[in-house]
């Protein structure tokens, strides 16, 4: 049979690091029928081609898509590679505790695939992630708009879940943003939450209730929390956050101008420059199209300076190149 020759090129993402958050997002990914091959790197290729083979089993109930566990040599041609490799936090663990074991996988992992691809978008899900995006942003000397770091993308859908629980509306109707750092310095915005374009506080007066600041800062522990509650019951978290990659990529491939809470590159932001954390940002198919200058209240423009001084702490303690 003539096989007729090809005029596009298939969509291509590749994953890098298959363990529980890139497995998750891959299985996502082939659900979404967006990508027509996903590619699987992982340092334990057994792993990977394990992965690659339960995920094409899936396909008959999917979407047509080639699966396979790849070499770094496959990350040629991708759209999109995601970056999920590396130690996961221990029950106790901070995220920027992981900061030395996951910048030396980093200097391995970042060359090789800037090496077979220099015009895809990253998407870094390592933790701590705001400080592996500015480090990869460093290793690869790519562009700020083609280095996006998961962020708070997953904190700002934990915090909406929780308030949307508190004020009985859809967790999609609730509008509020987690910034800075994804971590225990991150920031509620509370002065921009709102529901139908009503903050918070005019909600609670509409509806002839209070407002509770204690209920209020008790969901934002929960949310600030949740990583360490979760890997107390469970080991790890995966789901939220490849539903949040996924979202993103989404963004990307289908260049949607959507606004999500992603880490990238901060210049000149209430003071704060040349450091990774998480605003609220336009992402479309050049990766991040804006970064919105959002205005905060003063209370929230001071904790956003204290995040940004524990990122470029840890950032300067791995003695990255210039
Ligand atoms: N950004 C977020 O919101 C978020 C949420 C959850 C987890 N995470 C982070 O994602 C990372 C991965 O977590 P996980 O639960 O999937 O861990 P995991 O241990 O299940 O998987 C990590 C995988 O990386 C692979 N790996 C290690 N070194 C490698 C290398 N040099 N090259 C290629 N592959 C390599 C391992 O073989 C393993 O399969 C962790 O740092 C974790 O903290 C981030």
């Amino acid at each position: 049979m003539d096989v007729p020759s090809q005029s596009t090129t298939p969509l291509r993402v590749s994953v890098v690091g298959v363990g529980n958050v890139g497995a998750t997002f891959a299985y996502a990914l082939l659900l979404s029928g967006l990508a027509s091959e996903i590619v699987l790197i992982d340092k334990n290729h057994a792993k990977a081609e394990g992965e690659a083979m339960d995920l094409n089993h899936a396909v008959p109930f999917a979407h047509p898509t080639r699966i396979w566990a790849g070499d770094f040599s496959d990350c040629a041609g991708a759209a999109v590679i995601v970056l999920a490799a590396g130690a996961l936090q221990k029950a106790g663990e901070t995220r920027l505790d992981l900061a030395g074991r996951n910048a030396a996988i980093w200097q391995e992992i970042v060359p090789e695939v800037v090496k077979h691809n220099p015009h895809a978008i990253l998407l870094i899900a390592t933790n701590p992630v705001d400080v592996l995006t500015y480090a990869t942003l460093k290793l690869s000397e790519f562009p700020a708009q083609r280095v996006i770091g998961s962020g708070t993308i997953l904190d700002t859908a934990r915090f909406r879940y929780l308030l949307s629980e508190h004020f009985r509306v859809d967790a999609r109707s609730m509008h509020a943003f987690i910034i800075g750092e994804h971590g225990d310095s991150e920031v509620p915005v509370w002065s921009l939450a709102n529901v139908a374009g009503m903050k918070l506080k005019d909600l609670c007066v509409a509806r002839g209730v209070g407002y509770d600041v204690k209920t209020m800062d008790e969901i934002f522990r929960q949310t600030r929390d949740a990583a360490y509650a979760i890997i107390q019951r469970k080991g790890a978290t995966y789901y939220a956050v490849a539903a949040g990659i996924m979202r993103l990529t989404e963004a990307i491939l289908r260049n949607q101008n959507t606004v999500l809470s992603v880490s990238s590159l901060v210049q000149d932001f209430y003071g704060i420059s040349d450091v990774c954390l998480s605003l609220p940002t336009v992402v479309n198919c050049c990766g991040i199209a804006e970064v919105l200058r959002i205005q905060l209240d003063a209370s929230e423009i001071d904790q956003l300076r204290r995040s940004a001084e524990i990122l470029k702490h840890a950032i300067a303690a791995l003695k990255l190149p210039e």
